[in-house]
């Protein structure tokens, strides 16, 4: 048999069928990166422009999202960024495809592909980016607003962070209150920034 990388449990993971997201989605989207990475970032799932390119962060979040990275000084191409659940959820409105959530049981099955990511990468920090991500990681709910910005333990061994989902700033209405989050933002990936330069320095 040969050796597992994460090419080919990305190409095993193209006709996934583990739970019904896969019959509406265009295409799963798998993770993206190196193997070395020494962090892993875990968003919640693929929005409509992710699911069209097949990349993950390719929309409008993964704008604000690479601004920021760029910001708190993490070259995105020296992350592996991927998602909770792998396949786009979401509810036809006309032309439009409105994302939707998804469960528990579409997080615990999609889990099969993120622990397979994780065991090749072995990332000294893995950064669950809003509440699917961290509920997949913790293996249960977590808050973010408690628990946000600082290093914590997940189990299977895996060192993590949570902070809020970039698509979260997008929403907030009041500009003051959206550049005050933006900031708060950058400053959980400088915590991410610090970490990971202390442990590519030991
Ligand atoms: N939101 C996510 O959680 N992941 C993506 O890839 C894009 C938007």
């Amino acid at each position: 048999m040969s050796k597992e990388t994460l090419q080919s449990v990305a190409a095993e993971a193209r006709g996934c069928e583990r739970c019904p997201l896969y019959k509406s989605a265009t295409q799963t989207v798998f993770g993206e990166g190196p193997a070395d990475a020494l962090v892993v970032f875990v968003g919640e799932q693929p929005g409509d422009q992710e699911d069209l390119q097949g990349r993950p962060f390719v929309g409008p979040a993964g704008r604000i999202f690479d601004k920021a990275l760029a910001e708190a000084g993490i070259p995105r191409d020296r992350a592996y960024i991927t998602n909770a659940v792998k396949h786009f959820k979401f509810a036809p409105r006309g032309k439009r495809r409105l994302h939707k959530s998804p469960n528990a049981f579409e997080i615990d099955r999609c889990r099969w592909w993120l622990d397979r990511e994780l065991a090749l990468i072995r990332p000294r920090l893995t950064v669950a980016l809003g509440a699917t991500a961290a509920r997949s990681l913790a293996g249960r709910p977590l808050a973010i607003g408690r628990n946000r910005g600082r290093i914590l333990a997940f189990p299977g061994g895996l060192q993590g962070l949570v902070t809020v989902h970039p698509s979260s700033l997008l929403r907030v209405p009041d500009p003051e209150a959206r550049h005050r989050a933006y900031a708060e933002f950058v400053g959980d990936l400088g915590v991410v920034a610090g970490a990971v330069a202390g442990a590519a320095a030991a």
